[in-house]
């Protein structure tokens, strides 16, 4: 009885050898690996430049062509430093008091440090394609408040706004201490006409210096039948 217990031990354990040999080279196989790996640091940033909309105003992958006032970002690859990067997508650039053309918003409210530094590694790494890091489209044929509700997403609004522009996102060093809402009565009573709020988008609005976080300035970037689309999703909230 025992004995065959112990010859039953030492096959099982035979097995798992066998098995963990199997994986191991099945693992150390570089045509596979070279095919499917990537640094988990890249992807996580591909997707972070999409998420915070990134890619709406540098152009998908950084290529720009989206307006003259915003730089391509592939052909920075090592020319600028981690702390240069770092520093321009936490602090911003270009922001004046006034915005009349687009600007690096201050993003350190917004994004964790990690986030920051996996951006600055994708990058770096020359912002190479990954699966499934693309923007969400939007629709062109299914109505202005469809339209509103994907553009809401594409450029990033949510992340400031919160969803359903509910608001509430910190933004410690502002008046408020945090970005102020896109719905409410009394969002409503202040932007009482389509016009306000499509001029208040297009435009953007500085509040403060670095490390505030500012309203873009979208004039440019988003065409003029989603800055309508958008307003049309806006005056769907509660
Ligand atoms: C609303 C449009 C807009 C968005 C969104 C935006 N940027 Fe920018 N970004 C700009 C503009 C405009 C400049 C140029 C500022 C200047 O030089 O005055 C810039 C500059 C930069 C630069 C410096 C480029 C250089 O050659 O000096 C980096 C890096 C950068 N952005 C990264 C990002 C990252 C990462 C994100 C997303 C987290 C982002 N940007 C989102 C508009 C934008
Ligand atoms: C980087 C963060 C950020 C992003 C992204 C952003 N906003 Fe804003 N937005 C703000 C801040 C901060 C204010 C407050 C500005 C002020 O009080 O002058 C604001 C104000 C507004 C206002 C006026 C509301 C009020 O009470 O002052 C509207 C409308 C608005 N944003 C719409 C949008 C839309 C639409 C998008 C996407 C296309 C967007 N925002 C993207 C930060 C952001």
């Amino acid at each position: 009885m025992r004995r065959t217990v112990a010859v039953g031990v030492v096959l099982s354990i035979l097995g798992l050898a066998i098995g963990v040999g199997a994986w191991a080279s099945h693992g150390a196989r570089p045509a596979t690996a070279a095919r499917t790996a990537i640094d988990p640091h890249v992807a996580a940033g591909a997707h972070d430049f999409v998420q915070f909309a990134c890619a709406a105003c540098h152009g998908s992958l950084g290529r720009g062509g989206v307006s003259p006032f915003v730089p391509a970002l592939a052909p920075i690859g090592k020319s600028l430093t981690v702390a240069q990067l770092t520093r321009i997508i936490t602090h911003g650039l270009g922001e004046s008091k006034n915005p009349k053309r687009p600007f690096m918003p201050v993003w350190g409210p917004v994004i964790s440090k990690t986030q920051v530094a996996d951006l600055v590694t994708y990058i770096r790494a020359g912002l190479p394609p990954v699966k499934y890091a693309t923007p969400i489209p939007i629709p062109g044929n299914q109505g202005p408040v469809v339209a509103g509700m994907a553009a809401y997403v594409h450029y990033g609004c949510i992340n400031c706004h919160g969803p359903n522009g509910l608001g509430g996102v910190p933004n410690p060093q502002a008046p408020d201490k945090a970005v102020p809402p896109l719905s409410g009565q009394d969002f409503r009573k202040e932007f009482n006409t389509d016009a306000k709020i499509l001029e208040f988008i297009r435009s953007g609005s500085v509040i403060g210096k670095p490390p505030i976080t500012s309203m873009p300035h979208w004039g440019g970037i988003i065409p003029n039948w989603q800055l309508k689309a958008l307003v049309a999703y806006l005056k769907t909230l509660k």
